[in-house]
């Protein structure tokens, strides 16, 4: 396996390969994941909502991030690892954000972390880039922010908003980020500001023109049923699959059908 690096996603922006992330937050995931060739894997704090159950991003705790990326990260061989700081944990202050992100990168062993905004958190992505860490940056519907905006709405759509994010893409680019989530922000300003940087924008409800697309592991499969943004491709109904298989481990309990003669010692 040739190993995925920050420098790997860079080379593939410039020969014009798309590059591939999807979420992950257990081993036995991460393992199917990796072998299939995904480019980067994300250890989201999308595990809130997907794992845990919770409404929104913002209850997971480092700990339990740690957990996940430790997990994940023991069943990768080729893709990059990045890890989600979650809420909480690097907007205070740019030494606290460094501690979390050194938690991270010590007890998970992943690769890299993520952080959600621009200009508010420029001291906190200095440091941790000082430190040798790199940062991937997420801009457009930060989910941690949700209660700021009140809705999961496409961001961005109007100037103002459209012009600070450039601005703060630009600047993470400036500070030593190595890629950028643009969640759910229209076409047109993905183009723009995949075509102004130079590191690679990763898009999710961003449009073809980003240099990469992230999606949720949950989502992809099917497995989440009651989400239905326009930008989720399917690939499975594992929902559906998932249900009619164990209602017949069930039945065939209920039956006496399993074990058979030949299931048993
Ligand atoms: O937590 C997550 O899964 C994410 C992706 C949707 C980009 O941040
Ligand atoms: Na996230």
């Amino acid at each position: 396996y040739k190993r995925v690096t920050v420098k790997s996603l860079i080379e593939m922006k410039n020969n014009g390969e798309k590059i591939s992330m999807l979420t992950s937050y257990d081993y036995s995931m991460a393992k199917i994941v990796d072998a299939a060739n995904v480019d980067v894997i994300l250890v989201g704090d999308s595990a809130s909502n997907v794992m845990a159950g919770h409404e929104t991003t913002l209850p997971i705790t480092l700990d339990q991030m740690i957990y996940h990326a430790s997990s994940v990260i023991r069943a990768v061989k080729r893709a990059l690892v990045v890890v989600d700081i979650p809420f909480g944990s690097y907007q205070s202050d740019p030494k606290e954000a460094l501690r979390s992100a050194i938690r991270i990168m010590k007890e998970s062993r992943a690769h890299a972390v993520k952080v959600e905004g621009g200009e508010e958190i420029k001291e906190s992505v200095k440091r941790i880039l000082n430190a040798g860490i790199p940062v991937m940056g997420h801009l457009g519907l930060t989910p941690q922010a949700i209660y700021k905006f009140g809705t999961y709405t496409v961001r961005a759509r109007e100037e103002e908003e459209a012009d600070k994010l450039i601005a703060d893409a630009q600047l993470l680019e400036r500070l030593g980020c190595f890629a950028i989530v643009l969640e759910k922000i229209p076409a047109e300003l993905t183009k723009r500001v995949s075509e102004s940087l130079s590191i690679p924008t990763i898009g999710i409800g961003g449009g073809k023109h980003a240099d990469g697309q992230v999606l949720v592991i949950h989502d992809l499969l099917g497995m989440t049923h009651e989400f239905n943004p326009r930008f989720l491709r399917r690939y499975m109904n594992l929902y559906e699959d998932m249900g009619k298989a164990i209602s017949q481990y069930v039945d065939d309990v209920k039956s006496r059908d399993f074990p058979n003669d030949e299931e048993q010692y």
